[in-house]
């Protein structure tokens, strides 16, 4: 039973300790959720709890594209029966990651903006505005990217069952109708030998294919050590920036990151909480 979390990799400078306080809560609750419940249930609990926090450039507190408006993405899948579902650009919304969770069960398992919004309507999803202050006074300064902020989490639970959950408001300052990789299986992936999420430059993390690259290598055999160092040299080869979190059926966990920085928490192997910021 292991759980990792991340809240974003990026550029920020100087240290966060709003950001850390904020990552070591959320990681004891789904911790504390993974004895009792699913790796797929606490996946999703984990990115509800990042969704909910301002902090993070995911469901309130979400970037603002270049119109002004939130559009966010979120994707979840299940190791076990290999699902992947996700929203892309839905809006008005406080938790996208239980709307990509919705989806599991239907036919048609990525929805796109309206299309979206108007499934989680039905659902009984309620109106809401993720707009924070904060996000506003950037977006007037066009800062666009504030440099940091998706969320994601992968766990195994007691059944040796993987799951990878992903939710971001995008890149910031984008123009609308932009496809973010968190809703792709380059940005979150699962299978039933490793679960990753990625952060970063969505457009490179779809280039690398990341999050799909370095779970198709676990299942080829490789240790997950091995498949994120050699899917990390070429993202460095690259020159891009990005991150990623994962665990594998064995219960190694890998962090790394080709940015300055990354939000992450977890246990190391002596069971000491780490919490990068
Ligand atoms: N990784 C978030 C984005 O670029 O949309």
């Amino acid at each position: 039973m292991k759980i990792v979390i991340h809240g974003g990799a990026g550029s920020r400078k100087g240290s966060a300790p709003h950001i850390h306080d904020a990552l070591k809560e959320i990681y004891l609750k789904a911790e504390s959720c993974l004895k009792k419940h699913s790796a797929l249930d606490t996946v999703i609990y984990a990115v509800t709890l990042l969704e909910d926090c301002p902090l993070f450039n995911a469901g309130t507190g979400s970037q603002l594209q270049k119109d002004g408006r939130i559009r966010m993405s979120a994707a979840v899948m299940d190791g076990k029966s290999e699902q992947f579902s996700a929203v892309l650009n839905i809006e008005q919304v406080r938790n996208p990651i239980l709307i990509a969770k919705a989806l599991i069960q239907e036919k048609d398992r990525i929805l796109a903006a309206e299309c979206a919004t108007r499934f989680a309507r039905a659902h009984g999803f309620a109106a809401y505005n993720p707009k924070t202050k904060e996000r506003v006074k950037e977006w007037k300064k066009r800062v666009g990217e504030s440099g940091m902020g998706t969320v994601g989490a992968c766990a195994v639970d007691r059944k040796g069952c993987l799951a990878a959950a992903t939710s971001t408001g995008g890149r910031g300052f984008e123009r609308p109708g932009r496809v973010s990789d968190s809703g792709t299986p380059a940005g979150n992936y699962a299978n039933a030998f490793a679960a990753v999420s990625a952060t970063g430059i969505g457009e490179q993390i779809v280039n690398e294919a990341l999050a799909a690259k370095i779970v198709i290598r676990v299942s080829d055999g490789m240790t997950l050590l091995r498949a994120f160092k050699k899917s990390f040299h070429e993202v460095r080869n690259h020159h891009y920036h990005m991150g990623a979190i994962g665990i594998s059926r064995l219960g190694e966990v890998m962090v790394d990151f080709s940015t300055e920085k990354i939000n992450a928490a977890y246990r190391d192997k002596k069971k000491a909480l780490v919490v990068l910021s």
